[in-house]
């Protein structure tokens, strides 16, 4: 039985085509779709090329945003995702569609969570002059950035001479590695939310519980 995981993605999707690469067509698990709220996504062109459906939804294109959410629900639904993984989706999902996939979304982030959430994560923590920054993966909940997380990864961004650039290049790699790495760990059944403390996941790494 395959485990089928619908991506959604914003703009250049780097952390779409590194599922792509890695988790894509392996141990059973399969990217079926793409959605895109930017129909000038360069993520769309990748899945294309790869041969996965895709889906544009963009907000003005519908009556309202509960809309838009609605219609592609019921998109990623039809096509029987056990798994939506945001990589770079830059819009918030309403209440309606978190609660229709609940437990089953996850988000990856360019911040030690909870500092610096939201779209300006890495220029807000090099202005703050943080010595530690860091990539996470996490669960997608009602609010924004704030779910459950699964994994962390911290880098220290002196040495990147706090140039944006070379942060963004350090956080991709790391990005490129933790979100397949989850990924497969969900598909093997290997991350649980904690029934005793709902902010804990357990995750069964290969060399035992974390
Ligand atoms: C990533 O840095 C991710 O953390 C953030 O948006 C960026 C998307 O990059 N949410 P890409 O589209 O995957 O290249």
């Amino acid at each position: 039985m395959s485990f089928r995981i619908g991506v959604l993605v914003s703009g250049e999707g780097s952390n779409l085509q590194a599922l792509i690469d890695s988790v894509h067509g392996q141990d059973g698990i399969e990217i079926v779709c793409v959605g895109s709220n930017n129909p000038d996504a360069r993520g769309l062109v990748r899945a294309e090329t790869a041969g996965i459906a895709t889906g544009v939804f963009p907000a003005g294109g519908y009556g309202s945003r509960e809309e838009r959410d609605a219609a592609l629900a019921d998109w990623l639904a039809e096509r029987r995702v056990d798994l939506v993984v945001l990589a770079g989706f830059m819009e918030v999902l309403g209440p309606v569609f978190v609660r229709r996939f609940a437990g089953r979304i996850v988000n990856v982030h360019p911040s030690l969570l909870p500092a610096f959430p939201g779209v300006h994560a890495i220029d807000e923590a090099l202005a703050h002059g943080v010595r530690l920054m860091g990539v996470t993966v996490h669960f997608v909940d009602e609010r924004v950035d704030s779910g459950p997380i699964i994994t962390q990864e911290a880098f220290d961004p002196v040495p990147y001479s706090r140039d944006i650039a070379a942060v963004e290049k350090r956080v991709h790699e790391i990005e490129h590695r933790l979100l397949p790495h989850v990924v497969r760990l969900i598909a093997a059944g290997r991350v649980r939310i904690d029934p005793d403390q709902p902010r804990h996941v357990i995750v069964e790494e290969d060399d035992g519980d974390h």
